[in-house]
């Protein structure tokens, strides 16, 4: 893969989410869990390039968030796709995702990432807070998103690395 400059990504981050989404990871302890995500997004913040995701208390990932300062989005072409399903479905408080997928993990940066990725965003934490529900402008979304009260906790992180295929 090679390190690239995200002004020069032509890739758009809508679809790439929404459609093809993408698989969040924080390091471990020896491994990684691949968490797979759809909210979330790209940005300029604080005069710095950024990436923002979205993380309920119940995920295993968010204690690994929580314990880490970064964490890297390894985003994949469609013969990815059962993987991706796999790692929205299952927690890796039960079973090894990254085997079960036969996914190679890559630690030459600060946070883990896939080889079979196409693109990856390493991101350093700037900031995390959770929804608050006396926050929602709209409060619908409070009640169709959160009956049981398990706000999404927020992560922006300074993208300091972009590698591309
Ligand atoms: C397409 C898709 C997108 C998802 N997006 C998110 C998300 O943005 N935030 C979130 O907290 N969970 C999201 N999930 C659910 C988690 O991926 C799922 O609960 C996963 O099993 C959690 O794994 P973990 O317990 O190993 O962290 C999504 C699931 C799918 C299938």
């Amino acid at each position: 893969m090679k390190k690239i400059d995200p002004k020069t990504l032509k890739e758009n981050f809508f679809s790439l989410l929404d459609d093809r989404w993408a698989l969040l990871t924080a390091a471990d302890g020896a491994g990684c869990n691949p968490m797979t995500v759809s909210w979330g997004g790209t940005g300029i913040l604080w005069n710095r390039p950024v990436a923002t995701v979205y993380v309920r208390p119940q995920r295993y990932t968010k204690g690994l968030l929580d314990r880490e300062k970064y964490f890297s989005l390894s985003f994949f072409s469609e013969d990815q796709r059962e993987a991706l399903r796999l790692c929205g479905a299952k927690s890796g408080r039960d079973m090894d995702k990254v085997k079960a997928c036969g996914l190679t993990v890559v630690e030459d940066l600060s946070a883990p990432y896939f080889a079979q990725a196409e693109l990856v965003l390493v991101c350093r934490k700037l900031y995390e807070q959770d929804f608050d529900p006396a926050c929602f402008v709209d409060q619908s979304l409070d009640e169709k998103n959160y009956p049981g009260k398990d706000y999404h906790r927020m992560y922006i992180g300074e993208i300091e690395a972009v590698l591309q295929k």
